[in-house]
């Protein structure tokens, strides 16, 4: 008498696939990242970083390098650090940062994301960065990897293993970290904003549950993409936050669906991207949350009259209760209301399943794309 045990398919815990099993631990993964970091009052403990406040408090510059769906975390990064902590902030990918001069000094902070803490490109940026005598941060999955033993300090994100080549919940836990990073630089650094970072520190415990319920949405989405298999193209949409969410997008439906995407600023759209709008051309839409940004609401939602006036099949993703987009979307897909900062958690979501939906409809596997490594150590 035999019996069928197929260990592969217990660790996938029912799923398929290990990415679609890691796209739905994803509320686990940013709560485990947020645990014991923020204390009851609303301080954050980040000891681990090994850099002293005074230190935080004398630097007069950020560069982010990372490569992939850690570069696209770094852009996001971005936004929240340059508007919380007021210190300037670029990102690059790590490929291009040491080949063309960088400034960087003893005050400039390197923040290196990589999920593996293994990719050449960003370990060679580190290397360089630390040769320059900048203080170099690393924001990492995996514990004791090249890259944090490298850096001057860590901030790990607990994700636990990711065994889909393409990245989801470390990607929404390097997030995390990265807003931990810049809320904790404003509170070292005793900035006038007080006020919004403790609101925002607030808001960031509810964000489990925001994943979990913007999972909970998701059926629209499967459908969709189950009806675009034919599809040549898909382009993204998106500006401030969303333009990053739409970059990562396009990079999922390349690595999962092999398809040809691409993503632009919205605003760019009339510089050149709306000569591609054609009839059926499927193009999704990150709609910017209505706090605080409405003026970005509203040239979003005449971004999409464009488009759809010539042709474009609208798929709008946009927050709970957004009548004002929906007369334009062919397809909307609805995402819990969080503050703009913290979107790109619930907006990158649908975008996850998006292309892993479209790649199974393909046939493709989902865990082992083509071509593609989980951690790339060659330069
Ligand atoms: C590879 C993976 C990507 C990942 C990138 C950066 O290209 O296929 O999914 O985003 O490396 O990896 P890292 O481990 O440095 O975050």
């Amino acid at each position: 008498y035999h019996v069928d045990w197929d260990a592969s398919a217990a660790e996938k815990g029912g799923y398929d696939y290990f990415m679609l099993k890691e796209i739905a631990e994803q509320p686990r993964a940013v709560a485990d990242t947020l645990l014991g970091r923020v204390a009851v009052d609303g301080t954050l403990t980040l000891d681990e970083m090994r850099l002293a406040p005074e230190e935080l408090r004398d630097i007069n510059k950020i560069v982010i390098i990372a490569c992939g769906t850690s570069y696209h975390a770094g852009l996001i990064a971005k936004y929240a650090i340059e508007h919380w902590c007021r210190i300037p902030c670029e990102v690059e990918v790590a490929s291009e940062f040491r080949y063309r001069d960088p400034i960087l000094d003893r005050q400039t902070m390197v923040i290196a994301i990589s999920q593996s803490g293994e990719s050449m490109d960003t370990l060679m940026a580190v290397r360089y960065a630390r040769e320059q005598r900048a203080r170099v941060l690393a924001i990492c999955n995996v514990n004791g990897s090249t890259i944090p033993r490298e850096s001057d300090g860590v901030l790990y994100t607990h994700a636990g293993p990711e065994v889909g080549v393409a990245a989801t919940k470390t990607f929404l836990t390097q997030l995390i970290a990265c807003y931990l990073v810049g809320l904790y630089l404003a509170q070292v650094r005793n900035l006038k904003f007080g006020d919004e970072v403790n609101a925002v520190i607030e808001q960031l415990s509810g964000m489990p549950e925001q994943v979990e319920r913007v999972l909970s949405m998701m059926e629209p989405m499967r459908d969709l993409a189950r009806s675009l298999s034919g599809a040549n193209t898909v382009l993204f949409l998106g500006r401030h936050v969303g333009y990053p969410v739409a970059m990562e997008g396009a990079l999922k439906l390349k690595e999962l669906a092999y398809m040809h995407a691409e993503a632009f600023a919205a605003g760019e759209l009339k510089h050149g991207s709306i000569a591609l709008i054609e009839e059926g051309v499927p193009v999704v839409v990150v709609v910017p949350s209505r706090e605080g940004r409405s003026v970005l609401h509203d040239k979003i939602v005449s971004n999409i009259q464009e488009i759809r006036a010539r042709g474009a099949r609208t798929i709008v993703i946009a927050e709970e209760g957004d009548e004002k987009v929906r007369p334009y979307a062919d397809t909307l897909i609805e995402i819990p209301a969080v503050p703009t900062l913290l979107q790109p958690i619930v907006a990158t979501v649908p975008m996850q399943v998006f292309a892993s939906e479209l790649a199974l409809a393909k046939g493709n596997d989902v865990d082992q794309p083509r071509n593609l490594a989980k951690s790339v150590t060659v330069e």
